[in-house]
């Protein structure tokens, strides 16, 4: 691994159901560091029932944004564990402006991979998306269906109506997507169109993320 990438933290971005967590795998593979997800970190503590879990539930499910208090919060602590020293890959995060100012103080970022995709099509994606509760594994009901024998433990994520999507896009486009400005003028941001099938989309990453480790 390059000086480009080496020890650097890399980021996954774009609006919900652009496939960030579907694509987190390749590029975790290929870059070797591990995902942070704050979605599922959040989820996890709703799970748990703490006093974070509960604040954020009471967002996530209006479709808001939590506060970046209760987000670098969490990324401080994940930030401090020995894995991180090779950087991250961080999936969700950040989502505000705060929050990027924020982590240029806690890693260095080598680059920004943008996914972008039609908010018509990201209506269908989430309202169809299923998780798998024992191997994390994303599918969907018609793009990516899951194999016959484990369809009955599948679950819909909680904040995965159509309401709660329409809301989650207006978030994003309002809160989230100036980052992309924000990363472009550091010359770190790389768009992929989003909207092909999903082994598409990452032929185009690995190109991206082949290129830079060559630099
Ligand atoms: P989070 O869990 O981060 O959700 P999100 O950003 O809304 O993104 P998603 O997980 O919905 O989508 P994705 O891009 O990962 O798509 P996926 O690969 O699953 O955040 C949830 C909530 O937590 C937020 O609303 C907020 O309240 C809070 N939160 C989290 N981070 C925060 C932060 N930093 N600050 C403040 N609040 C925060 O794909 C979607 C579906 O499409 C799947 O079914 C998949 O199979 C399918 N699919 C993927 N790619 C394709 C393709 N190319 N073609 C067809 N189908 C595809």
């Amino acid at each position: 691994m390059n000086s480009m990438i080496n020890g650097k933290s890399i980021i996954i971005f774009g609006p919900p159901g652009a496939g960030k967590g579907t694509q987190s795998g390749l590029i975790s593979t290929m870059t070797g560091k591990p995902q942070v997800s704050t979605g599922d970190m959040l989820r996890d503590a709703v799970a748990d029932d703490s006093d974070v879990g509960r604040e954020a539930k009471s967002y996530m499910d209006k479709g808001l944004l939590v506060p970046d208090e209760i987000i670098l919060q969490l990324i401080k602590i994940r930030l401090s564990r020995d894995d991180a020293k090779s950087g991250l890959l961080f999936d969700g995060f950040p989502r505000t402006i705060p929050q990027a100012i924020a982590l240029e103080t806690l890693t260095d970022v080598s680059m920004v991979i943008s996914l972008v995709v039609e908010d018509d099509e990201i209506v269908s994606r989430i309202t169809g998306r299923r998780t798998d509760p024992e191997t994390g594994e994303i599918y969907h009901l018609e793009y990516k269906p899951a194999p016959q024998h484990i369809r009955d433990r599948l679950l819909q994520r909680d904040d995965d109506t159509e309401d709660t999507v329409r809301n989650r896009l207006s978030t994003f486009h309002k809160q989230t997507a100036p980052l992309s400005d924000f990363y472009r003028d550091k010359g770190i941001l790389f768009e992929v169109n989003g909207s092909g099938e999903i082994k598409q989309v990452s032929s185009s990453i690995e190109a991206i993320i082949e290129a830079k480790t060559g630099d």
